[in-house]
């Protein structure tokens, strides 16, 4: 039977240009984008590494052998675990694997839903990088996530009307990708959205609207006023500021403040099942994976990342053994000892 050592060493063949090191934190390719690294200094990404680091469980092990549930639900969908893929695109680009966005989608979308969960998918500066993924989600009957770049407003219009249109579970925009200097110049240009703009939105959607690249308490409350439904503390992986904080620090702040008016998720250097355990004890609803979760596709395809999934499950599983929970409910900010 295949493992996730035999998956990441098959990615490690295939990837020409990420080196899909033993733990993937950001150090070797500071720098490096295009390519799978962080920006600048590439300390974001790193920071994103170090930070969950700073985050120790607490064992409580006096407790009873029922059964342990990883089970949670996004937006009312059922999953088997909290964790989602995040949106990647430009696999060929970043990690220099002969795969293209498409037949990536199909295989992310597919193996998600294998292992019981889902995929958010990408968009990018030509059309079809968000017709195709979105049209992959649509034959899954729905069941993924498409995430729309900033565009201005008649791009992001008809994106917005396909993704509805493919039914769907959720609809999110990264809208820190306004940042990105290559799409701020491409023929579609990427902008920076006000509440006003973000308000049209909202109430023209009929689907649970996410706003993906929230890293203050500030910005919370402007998506909160924008009418999202969901937000992602995120720093893109690190790849579209340098020098910013990482998610999991301004993670618990937000969720204070947001007070379960929104569901929340972070990203930003989850690795294991003990990552996961960290940003639900600190209040998220969610996590999303994005870089071994690219590994496992180029190295398995929609095998690969089901064998991701069930390790992540496996490790959260134990960390939930050792520290007394029985479900997700049970992972409480007091199962963790935060030292940032
Ligand atoms: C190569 C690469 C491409 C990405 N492309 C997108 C994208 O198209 N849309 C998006 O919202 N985020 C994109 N991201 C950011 C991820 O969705 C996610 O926020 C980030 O990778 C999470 O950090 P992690 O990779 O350390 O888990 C990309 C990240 C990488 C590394």
């Amino acid at each position: 039977m295949k493992t996730w050592e035999d998956v990441y060493s098959e990615a490690r063949k295939k990837c020409k240009i990420c080196r899909c090191c033993p733990v993937c934190n950001g150090l070797a390719c500071r720098g490096e984008t295009p390519g799978p690294g962080g920006k600048g200094s590439g300390e974001s990404f790193v920071r994103n590494a170090k930070m969950l680091k700073e985050i120790f469980i607490t064992m409580d092990t006096i407790t009873g052998n029922e059964e342990i549930s990883t089970n949670a639900d996004f937006f009312g969908h059922p999953v088997s675990l909290p964790v989602y893929a995040a949106p990647i695109s430009g696999i060929k680009q970043n990690y220099g694997a002969d795969l293209d966005d498409l037949t990536y989608t199909e295989e992310l979308v597919a193996g998600c839903l294998e292992a019981g969960t889902l995929a958010f998918t990408g968009d990018g500066m030509h059309d079809e990088m968000f017709t195709g993924p979105t049209g992959i989600v649509k034959k899954h009957n729905g069941y993924g996530i498409p995430t729309v770049k900033p565009w201005e407003k008649e791009a992001m219009q008809w994106r917005l009307q396909m993704a509805q249109e493919a039914n769907a579970l959720a609809i999110a925009s990264d809208i820190d990708a306004s940042g990105l200097t290559n799409l701020r110049k491409s023929v579609t240009p990427v902008g920076f959205k006000t509440v006003e703009d973000l308000k049209e939105i909202t109430s023209n959607c009929s689907l649970p609207f996410i706003l993906k690249g929230i890293m203050s308490v500030k910005g919370a409350l402007k998506a909160l006023e924008a009418g999202a439904d969901g937000i992602i503390v995120s720093n893109h992986g690190g790849r579209v500021l340098d020098d910013s904080l990482a998610g999991i620090e301004v993670l618990e702040e937000i969720v204070k403040a947001v007070d379960g008016r929104m569901k929340i998720f972070v990203d930003g250097a989850i690795r294991t099942g003990n990552d996961v355990f960290k940003a639900l004890a600190l209040g998220a609803d969610g996590v999303l994976i994005g870089r071994p979760v690219s590994h496992a596709v180029i190295g398995g395809g929609r095998e690969g990342i089901r064998i991701y999934m069930e390790k992540i499950a496996l490790e959260l599983k134990e960390a939930m053994a050792m520290s007394g929970c029985k479900t997700i409910k049970d992972i409480t900010r007091d199962k963790i000892t935060v030292k940032f």
